[in-house]
């Protein structure tokens, strides 16, 4: 525990997604702000989160959240949408006031709802994302507190976030479960123009999404608005900058095996990566 008076942890940006797909979100970060060091957290052993109720997404984005901090990172990105909708709020206004008032966890859904007001010209904005983002309506409130002429349809991929954690995300079965989610929500509101790719997987399946969104449609992969958002907030919070420290670097862990994670992580990334094996 730290009080209100404690000196200034100095460390690494914590990354944190139940999986593989929080790289997306890495990835455009780092591109934006390749000077900070970062760690990543996958709790790949229990993804996928998108099905499990708000009580467990809680519980398990608290004990990444402590792991990270004890880890020394200062700040820390939810890049999970579906932490970001269940366990943000509550880790934000009950757990850190009391237990780390000086550090400060953020999510992905806000930033993303403030973009996306700007580029619809219909008014009509789909989020494809897990069944739990979906129920949890947080896309729907943060977008209309914002944009309140918006019309907000959300339809539950509960497919995808497996496709990518299997490795089947460029495998020809995969078409079926990309089209058949697209095909409803553009079924339940014809006149969308813009989605949002509200799960940080999806942009694992870009290509295939693609293929099967109509034209004039406008995509949102979130790994770019999150990183200026994150420049943006570090750019306000002097005292939260001078807190990251500045040596490039980015470690990577997991609950799953490690082997795994870096053989399917170095294929993501693009680059070769040895992540470490850590229990939450
Ligand atoms: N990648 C996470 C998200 O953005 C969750 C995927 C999952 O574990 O279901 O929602």
């Amino acid at each position: 525990m730290e009080g209100n008076t404690a000196t200034q942890q100095c460390g690494p940006i914590g990354i944190f997604d139940s999986g593989l797909g929080g790289l997306t979100i890495l990835d455009g970060i780092r591109h934006r702000m390749p000077q900070y060091d970062f760690i990543y957290l996958g709790d790949n052993a229990r993804a996928p989160y998108g099905t499990r109720s708000f009580d467990v997404v809680y519980q398990f984005t608290l004990q990444a959240v402590e792991k990270l901090f004890s880890m020394g990172c200062p700040l820390i990105i939810l890049a999970c949408n579906t932490a970001s909708a269940k366990a943000l709020r509550s880790i934000q206004q009950k757990y850190l006031p009391q237990a780390f008032p000086n550090r400060r966890v953020l999510g992905v859904i806000r930033p993303t709802a403030e973009v996306v007001g700007t580029l619809t010209k219909s008014n009509h904005i789909g989020i494809l994302a897990t069944e739990g983002t979906v129920r949890s309506e947080s896309y729907k409130l943060e977008i209309q507190k914002l944009y309140p002429a918006t019309t907000i349809v959300g339809q539950a991929c509960p497919m995808w976030v497996p496709l990518v954690e299997n490795g089947e995300y460029d495998k020809p079965g995969a078409d079926y479960f990309i089209k058949d989610s697209i095909d409803k929500l553009l079924t339940a509101d014809s006149q969308i123009d813009t989605i949002i790719l509200g799960c940080t997987h999806y942009p694992l399946l870009l290509p295939k999404i693609k293929q099967y969104t109509p034209k004039g449609i406008t995509l949102i992969p979130q790994g770019k608005y999150i990183a200026e958002s994150l420049q943006e907030y570090l750019q306000r919070h002097q005292e939260m900058e001078h807190n990251i420290t500045k040596g490039g670097t980015c470690k990577y862990f997991t609950t799953e095996s490690s082997e795994k994670f870096s053989e399917s992580a170095s294929v993501f990334l693009n680059e070769p990566i040895e992540a470490i094996h850590i229990t939450l």
